[in-house]
């Protein structure tokens, strides 16, 4: 077979091992791989690069993607679509693996009602594809933002401040939770829960109380209503950029406003999507992008490799696609524990 493969949307620790995977799986069995540059944008203007196994033998753990990624949405415009079919076409390419978020595995099953042989596999620190019970990118993401905590404790406890820290995560708050919990925030805010101004007020100042400075991790996803200065750019895909909004700063002035305690805010941003993939996310990517050549080889296109439980499987794109994976409410429940 000859295999394309691609990496769309945003990047995250955990991509180089996924390529890597698909390379080796595919030319273990005799099989030849191209790669397209800039996700969909590659396949829609045919921009590619062969991948060998010396290409990719040494990237199970480095960061970003050798293949580069965009947002493009190859769907947006009639033409584009064509264009994607052609250049599949030219290339001869028997299987597609589209290794990307929702954005991208929901124009990964568009291809695939046109006609397209493609199968799927889900990457984001969002962590928000449904149907897997982990993304990778997600772990070695959130570690960083868990390393930053750490050090923004050690200088809000130097000047008995409070601090915010304001994370990514998009629409869903696995990142902030997990910051939350893992880092010993006394408050921690997520877009599935009502901002509830109240209660935070109420964790800063006792956390105050007792040890003379509070920690804040506020998902970039949480509602504080509409902030002036906020442009509600958004990207292809339809999605505002959320960063603009800089829900840390404004959260940080109304602690100020309301308590007295001195307060700043940092927003990690980019820096968490980049970096060595950490152990979690290096093998997960390795068994899933594996796994999606399994399923190309065994005709299951309009499939996408999950994660469930200990094992790795195929389940329809549909599956996967359309409704983002939120935080349920026993994590909620257990987040609120740790409140000051
Ligand atoms: O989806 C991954 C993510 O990092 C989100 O958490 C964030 O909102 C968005 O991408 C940022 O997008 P961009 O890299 O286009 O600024």
């Amino acid at each position: 077979m000859r295999f394309g493969v691609l990496t769309g949307g945003g990047d995250c620790p955990g991509l180089n091992p996924a390529i890597r995977a698909v390379v080796l799986r595919a030319t273990e069995g005799g099989d030849e791989v191209l790669g397209f540059r800039d996700g969909w944008k590659g396949v829609r203007d045919d921009l590619t690069r062969p991948l060998a196994p010396a290409d990719v033998r040494d990237l199970i753990g480095r960061g970003g993607t050798i293949l580069g990624t965009s947002r493009t949405n190859p769907f947006a415009k009639a033409d584009d679509a064509e264009k994607v079919l052609r250049t599949l076409r030219q290339e001869r390419i028997d299987a597609l693996v589209a290794i990307g978020g929702d954005d991208t595995l929901t124009a990964a099953r568009e291809l695939v009602r046109r006609g397209g042989q493609v199968v799927g596999v889900p990457k984001t620190m969002d962590n928000d594809v449904a149907g897997t019970d982990w993304t990778f990118g997600f772990h070695s993401a959130t570690a960083v933002a868990v390393d930053a905590l750490e050090r923004l404790r050690d200088t809000a406890g130097s000047h008995h401040r409070a601090i915010v820290l304001e994370v990514m995560g998009r629409q869903a708050g696995w990142v902030a939770l997990a910051t939350g919990l893992a880092g010993g925030a006394d408050a921690t805010l997520v877009p599935e829960q009502p901002y509830d101004e109240d209660a935070l007020l109420r964790h800063v100042r006792a956390a105050v109380a007792a040890r003379g400075y509070a920690l804040v991790v506020a998902s970039e996803g949480i509602d504080l209503g509409a902030r002036p200065g906020s442009t509600g750019a958004r990207d292809e895909f339809g999605h505002e950029l959320l960063r603009e909004r800089q829900v840390g700063a404004e959260l940080a002035e109304r602690i100020r406003a309301a308590t007295g305690v001195e307060t700043r805010s940092a927003q990690i941003g980019h820096i968490q999507r980049g970096g060595s993939p950490d152990l979690f996310d290096r093998i997960l990517a390795t068994r899933l992008g594996a796994h999606a050549v399994d399923l190309a080889r065994a005709g299951r296109f309009g499939e996408v490799a999950v994660l469930r439980g200990e094992r790795v499987e195929g389940i329809p794109l549909d599956e996967a696609v359309g409704t983002s994976k939120t935080v349920p409410p026993e994590w909620l429940d257990l987040l609120r524990t740790f409140d000051a």
